[in-house]
């Protein structure tokens, strides 16, 4: 947990956040042992915007990972615990397993541990689509 909260810290200072100046940083713990950091990135056309939740889970995707090989995700900001928001969760409970443990965190070590599944209840999944 230590070494993903300072690797998350590391992604949190790399924050491209000029418009709300809130930096958030997401770091990933796969199955082989590595970690995947993100960040959120912002664009002067708000809509566009990246969170580092996003940007960490679509980098480890484009890594050749997958949900099996997500153990955890570590989401930290200022002020409360970092809190995903919905667009995330929804993209959370696609790439990650249910069950996975998501850490919420912030500057002052304060630390929040929930489930993807617990984030996001009810979820719209492929499921619904007959798809997985
Ligand atoms: N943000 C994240 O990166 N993750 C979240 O879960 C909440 C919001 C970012 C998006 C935007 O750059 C800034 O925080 C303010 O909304």
């Amino acid at each position: 947990m230590e070494k993903l909260y300072e690797e998350a810290l590391k992604a949190y200072h790399n924050s491209y956040s000029p418009y709300s100046r809130y930096k958030v940083g997401a770091s990933i713990l796969l199955s082989d042992g590595k970690i995947i950091n993100g960040c959120n990135v912002e664009n002067a056309s708000y809509g566009l915007t990246n969170c580092a939740e996003r940007t960490a889970l679509f980098y480890a995707f484009s890594q050749g990972y997958r949900k099996e090989d997500i153990k955890k995700l570590l989401v930290i900001a200022d002020g409360r615990p970092a809190s995903p928001c919905g667009a995330c969760r929804q993209v959370l409970v696609e790439l990650m397993n249910p069950d996975a443990e998501v850490i919420l965190t912030n500057l002052n070590k304060e630390v929040k541990i929930l489930k993807v599944k617990e984030l996001l209840p009810y979820y719209f999944s492929g499921e619904d689509l007959n798809e997985l």
